[in-house]
């Protein structure tokens, strides 16, 4: 998907009217949809995100979370003005300093409930800004991500009252935040982002993070060090959102929970061998029974 050598990158950055690329690289990681390079023009690191053919509307939601969440304090990607190009719908931004919580986990495992603090204050923060026009439009309808066959989960999730217009980001894992001497310097990958009720998108964090737990790639000791980051990261979405006076908004968790587990069951279903992705189907199972235990606890 999307162009593969530099020269190709090269060309698609004449047509947005950025020239002066002097090296990009490729990141791959297998799950996204989007094609990230990460390169060099004149004389700054910027990223580039190219998009499947035609998703312009993708590339302008993903332009204006990232420009509302900046306006709201949360760190993110400044994006450069740039042409539309017609068949490469893309962005240029600027590369965050710092690197990953996730590659910082694996370099100094002993600050993982520090990281995971500084990534709650973070996502509470997020939770304050209003969704853009451009996003709400994408998100009459989040909870359907969970699925046709989740019918009665979603019914009992549209009954609960929902804030409707947060900005949520729906990817808030490790490998998205990125951070430098532990302070948060940008919440990148904004595919997923849509508007509604925080909830979902802690839930959604939670999900990932247990996913995370399951991988056979990851090295023993990182288990704790994940769990640690978990509570870290609780305690600093708790604690900003109380500064914020945002209280009682933390019922009904297994509701979102569940709705949580079914949305990555259907998302990740069919990405089942593909390159990169190590999801197996025996993980498949595991989450259908972390589903069925949420439900247990929502009275389903
Ligand atoms: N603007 C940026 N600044 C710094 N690092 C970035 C930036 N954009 C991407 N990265 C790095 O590249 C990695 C991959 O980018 P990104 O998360 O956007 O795509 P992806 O992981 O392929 O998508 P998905 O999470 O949906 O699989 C990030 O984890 C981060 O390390
Ligand atoms: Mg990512």
């Amino acid at each position: 998907m999307g162009p593969r050598a530099p020269g190709d990158v090269a060309d698609i950055l004449n047509v947005l009217g950025l020239p002066g690329m002097t090296n990009a690289e490729r990141i791959t990681t297998g799950w996204g949809g989007t094609a990230i390079w990460r390169m060099e023009r004149e004389g700054r690191t910027e990223a580039l995100r190219i998009f499947p053919a035609g998703a312009h509307e993708a590339r302008d939601r993903e332009v204006a979370a990232m420009a509302a969440a900046l306006t709201g304090g949360v760190p993110a990607p400044e994006v450069v003005p740039a042409k539309s190009h017609p068949t490469h719908p893309a962005i240029v931004t600027t590369w965050c300093p710092g690197r990953t919580i996730a590659e910082s986990l694996a370099t100094a495992p002993w600050r993982a409930r520090a990281l995971g603090a500084a990534m709650g204050r973070t996502q509470a923060r997020l939770h304050r800004v209003v969704a853009p026009e451009i996003v709400r439009r994408r998100s009459p309808d989040w909870v359907a991500w969970a699925g046709s066959d989740e019918d009665a989960l979603g019914d009992r999730v549209r009954a609960l009252p929902l804030r409707p217009d947060a900005l949520l980001h729906l990817d808030f894992h490790p490998a998205n935040v990125l951070v430098e001497d532990g302070r948060v310097t940008g919440v990148v990958d904004w595919e997923n982002t849509r508007a509604g009720d925080p909830r979902a998108d802690v839930a959604r964090t939670a999900s990932i993070l247990w996913l995370a737990r399951q991988s056979p790639e990851l090295p023993r000791w990182s288990r704790p060090v994940l769990r640690l980051l978990e509570t870290g990261w609780r305690q600093g979405y708790r604690h900003e959102a109380r500064a914020g006076h945002e209280t009682g908004r933390v019922t009904d968790m297994p509701l979102f929970d569940a709705w949580a587990c079914a949305a990555m069951i259907s998302d990740l279903t069919p990405k089942v061998g593909m390159p990169g992705v190590w999801i197996r189907p025996e993980d498949l199972d595991d989450l259908r029974q972390r589903l069925a235990r949420f439900k247990r606890r929502a009275g389903l």
